[in-house]
């Protein structure tokens, strides 16, 4: 009988807050995969446990909960004893005695529930999903994002980084892996937190952390070199391998980091994000630098200590594609992989390797590990909604056409990605080629800050010839520097500030159909390259089902729909007119019949 294994991260109550998910493992390979927050439509779905994302997985292979031979959490909250001290002290700073013992109650009840009862919770949700419970093991929180950098990644020895806000009392782990496992080298412990840093730096600039982190770093090339900022920084924290955040990171949350920069930098928060002076560039960038110092001092000292040039990163911070360019650019670093589903909803993911040998986990090369929808569904739902479409003889020349004309096509294709990132599954796509066609996303489509750069999916082979030191890049998670010679051809997805991109490079193997589509589209315009942002609309998480993406195609400026086969336009056009072979009940073109 073969052995299913569930792990899932809930956020509610010990668990954290944030970016649920769950993972299906069939014999210990991830079949299954998703965040909570693409099916119940909330971003990062905050305080929720992930129901509908363990109700999936089971569909998955249409099974009931008692057929999983085990439960895996990714969070073992009998570890937060370690950070109790803080606890208490936090408890402390309310004003007034009564304040005082009412934080120290909820302290002690949490506390106790921990040690006691640690799964208790989570066993009364998963009853309602179906009884018997199977057995519930617990791990910890950054052995999960380790697991996730370094059992998938390839490589037989690696240095592993672990760099978040929190999970239990670590906030940065250094681990060395081998094919005996991974081994805990160093913990930097709560409250000395680089992801709380940076969520502290996020607020003050006017963002919501866990949130608004990508922002800050997308903003931070726009900003100098600046030695007052800086200076007034380093009096805040010191840097490099034996980094001390703790002035601003003392307390959970950010309010007393904030009031901390406030006073040291003299100016309030910045009350309209977004919108950011000159001071605020400068600031983000030293931010940025003080950040990437520290990470590659961390890399660098380890690698070398170590004697491996080969280096895993997992945990939010991960996410920051500025810094993991620094650290695959570290001449003491041969190799780099990169957790794509990095932050918390990975965990699901790591918890299902953590026990598996190493070797034989094969090297990840794709997120595809969602739902997906059959053509017959779609067709259905088109109908049924009386949605005149198409069905072109040749999907990928018909969009590649539609692109090179400038229409922005909504690209709904097999599974749905796991991660921040969508990568040509669920996906917006546009001419890389000018800068009207980024501002046209942005004016028609993504309604976000117009200084914020878009990023390219080209053909892996074309890599060289469009990057400085090329190197496969599958999950859209690492920054290059442009060739100079090449920037004329893809103005729309560089960093105007800094001639850098994040790419996704694309093979036939990961993903034949969007790798066809790219190359239509280079034989077509010698570009092979396309704009690629995730189909969604502002601050909604990426689109899971057809109806989902049919609401967006109609709320938004999308010119075309590609849902699987088919393809809705909102107006006539040439290459609709030539190209549509089968109708269906409803037609595309209505002036050409
Ligand atoms: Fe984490």
């Amino acid at each position: 009988m073969t052995a299913y294994t569930l792990a899932f991260k809930p956020a509610i109550g010990l668990y954290g807050q944030h970016d649920p998910s769950a993972a299906l493992f069939e014999a210990g390979t991830p079949v299954f995969g998703i965040e909570e927050e693409r099916l119940s439509r909330s971003k990062h779905a905050v305080n929720t446990f992930p129901e509908q994302a363990i109700e999936a997985c089971l569909d998955h292979r249409d099974l009931v909960l008692s057929d999983v031979e085990r439960i895996l959490l990714p969070y073992d909250p009998r570890l937060q004893r370690k950070i109790l001290p803080h606890y208490i002290r936090d408890a402390m700073s309310p004003p007034g005695i009564v304040g005082k013992l009412s934080a120290l109650e909820q302290t002690a009840v949490t506390q106790a529930q921990a040690q006691f009862r640690p799964v208790h919770e989570i066993t009364s949700r998963l009853a309602d999903i179906g009884t018997p419970v199977p057995p519930i093991e617990t791990r910890s929180h950054h052995a999960c994002h380790a697991a996730s950098a370094f059992h998938p990644s390839g490589f037989d020895r690696a240095l592993i980084l672990t760099i978040d806000a929190k999970g239990e009392y670590d906030s940065t782990v250094v681990w060395y892996g081998d094919e005996t496992g991974l081994r805990r080298l160093r913990t930097y412990e709560h409250p000395n937190s680089l992801g709380l840093f940076f969520a502290i730096v996020t607020e003050y600039l006017g963002y919501r952390m866990f949130n608004g982190e990508g922002k800050v770093m997308g903003l931070a090339p726009y900003g100098n070199e600046n030695p007052d900022i800086e200076r007034t920084f380093r009096r805040l924290v010191s840097t490099g391998v034996d980094y001390d955040v703790t002035d601003l990171t003392k307390r959970w949350g950010t309010d007393h980091g904030i009031a901390q920069l406030e006073r040291a930098f003299g100016r309030p928060r910045n009350e309209s994000p977004g919108d950011f002076d000159q001071w605020e560039k400068n600031f983000a960038y030293v931010a940025q630098k003080l950040l990437e110092e520290t990470v590659l001092d961390i890399v660098e000292t380890y690698s070398s200590r170590l004697g491996v040039q080969k280096v895993g990163l997992a945990g939010g911070v991960a996410l920051n594609c500025k810094l993991n360019k620094r650290i695959r650019e570290s001449p003491r670093v041969d190799d780099v992989f990169i957790q794509p589903v990095a932050h918390d909803a990975g965990l699901a993911l790591g918890a299902g390797w953590l026990d598996q040998s190493p070797s034989e986990v094969p090297k990840m090369t794709t997120v595809y590990l969602g739902p997906e929808f059959s053509d017959e569904d779609i067709r259905e739902m088109l109908e049924t909604n009386k949605i005149p479409y198409g069905k072109p003889a040749n999907l990928e020349r018909y969009v590649a056409e539609r692109l090179a004309n400038g229409a922005l096509v909504g690209w709904f294709q097999g599974r749905l990605e796991m991660g921040p990132r969508a990568l040509g599954n669920r996906s917006i796509l546009a001419d890389p080629r000018t800068v009207e066609s980024r501002d046209s996303v942005n004016r028609f489509v993504k309604h976000r800050e117009e200084w914020r750069p878009f990023a390219p999916s080209l053909l892996e082979e074309a890599a060289p010839d469009y990057l400085e030191n090329a190197a496969p890049s599958p999950f859209m998670i690492d920054a290059f520097r442009a060739r100079d010679e090449r920037k004329n051809d893809i103005a729309a997805v560089l960093h105007p500030a800094d001639g850098t991109t994040r790419p996704q490079t694309v093979t036939a193997e990961q993903n034949p159909r969007y790798y066809r589509l790219i190359s239509k589209f280079e034989s077509i315009t010698g570009v092979p390259v396309l704009l690629n942002t995730s189909f969604n609309d502002h601050a909604e998480p990426i689109v899971t089902t057809p109806v989902e993406a049919l609401k967006d195609f109609y709320g938004m400026g999308l010119d075309t729909l590609v849902l699987e086969d088919f393809v809705i336009e909102k107006a006539p056009t040439e290459e609709s007119a030539g190209d549509i072979t089968d109708r269906g009940s409803a037609i595309l073109n209505r002036t050409t019949e």
